[in-house]
């Protein structure tokens, strides 16, 4: 089969589009026909060699965590899909496997397509629509009423964490963005945008209930100043440093420091599709690559300034 891997950690160019065999599959495994991707960070942290100590050196490595498609073959323990069904997942393998025409992809982190978006828009949401979900309903405690401000409201997890900000009741979502991406986050959702260019959210008079920081660019100590006394900052860096801090907050007094670190799971998939069947959550798209540019496709999402998601398509 066509993937896109790498032999080497390193720069983009270590990308190369080959033939490879296609993936084994385990008993609780289904052998999917990929027919779209998206990008997302931590793909190329893991092509720069960032989390070696979790990914090894094992190559070739195929990348990539999202899939969307069609599944071909299933193991012996599979019992909630059969063949020619259409899903969509966010792999547990650790390095991933997306980026390919063929994926195993494990029963657990499964759920069927929606079915009111195509491969394409399917394939944008599994690893950032979970993080956002994941972040505001369980690190964030989100209630209905409550005040939101999201750092980073028109990236990746941003585009759809403004929007599940709204499903889960939100009553006030703030978005942190630049000026040329106003309406889209207020399409999505927003009450209120702010130019991280020209302000600085962290010295607003207002209270919050969650500040997401999905860009992770900002520290508790500033964002504590606008949170409520029972309010929650939340950040996407999973460092150890961070998982201390959140332990040592948690002690304290005060607003709580979270670490979102997602979790691979079909029910919240299947929440999302619910949600995305019911008009309530849509995907939006930058720009589309096929497979064999995966390469150029790291190259647009490392510049940090990508509307929304990046998404690969494999003929
Ligand atoms: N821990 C986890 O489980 C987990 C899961 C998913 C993602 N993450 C991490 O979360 C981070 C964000 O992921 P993503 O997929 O959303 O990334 P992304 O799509 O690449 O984010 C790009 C967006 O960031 C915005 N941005 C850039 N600089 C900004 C700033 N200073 N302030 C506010 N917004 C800014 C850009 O807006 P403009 O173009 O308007 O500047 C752009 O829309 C990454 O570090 C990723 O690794 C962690």
């Amino acid at each position: 089969m066509k993937a896109a891997i790498i032999n080497r950690y390193g720069e983009a160019y270590v990308l190369r589009y080959t033939d490879v065999q296609a993936p084994r599959i385990k008993p609780d495994q289904m052998l999917v026909r990929v027919h779209a991707s998206s990008v997302n960070p931590v793909d190329w942290k893991i092509r720069k060699g960032l989390l070696k100590p979790l990914t090894g050196k094992q190559f070739p490595m195929i990348l990539g965590f999202d899939v969307a498609g069609d599944v071909v073959a299933v193991g012996g323990r599979v019992t909630r899909f059969r063949p020619g069904d259409t899903i969509y997942a966010r792999l547990d393998q650790l390095a991933g496997g997306a980026y390919a025409e063929y994926a195993a992809v494990s029963e657990r982190v499964a759920a069927l397509k929606p079915a009111n978006m195509s491969y394409e828009q399917a394939a944008a949401v599994p690893l950032a629509g979970l993080t956002a979900l994941q972040a505001l309903r369980d690190r964030g405690q989100l209630k209905p009423g409550q005040k939101v401000l999201i750092n980073g409201a028109s990236g990746g997890v941003g585009t759809y964490a403004v929007q599940i900000a709204k499903v889960l009741g939100a009553a006030e979502v703030v978005g942190v963005c630049s000026a040329k991406n106003f309406d889209l986050v207020r399409d999505l959702g927003c009450d209120r945008t702010l130019d991280y260019s020209q302000q600085d959210f962290t010295q607003e008079d207002t209270r919050y209930d969650i500040v997401f920081d999905v860009i992770g660019n900002r520290s508790f100590a500033d964002c504590r100043r606008v949170l409520q006394p029972q309010g929650f900052y939340i950040t996407t860096q999973p460092y150890p440093q961070n998982f201390l801090r959140s332990f040592a907050s948690a002690l304290l007094p005060g607003p709580t420091y979270k670490v979102i670190l997602l979790r691979s799971n079909s029910d919240d998939l299947t929440f999302l599709k619910t949600q995305i069947e019911a008009g309530k959550i849509h995907s939006v798209i930058d720009r589309t690559y096929p497979l064999a540019e995966t390469a150029a496709a790291h190259a647009y999402s490392e510049a940090e300034h990508a509307t929304g998601k990046i998404v690969i398509t494999v003929e």
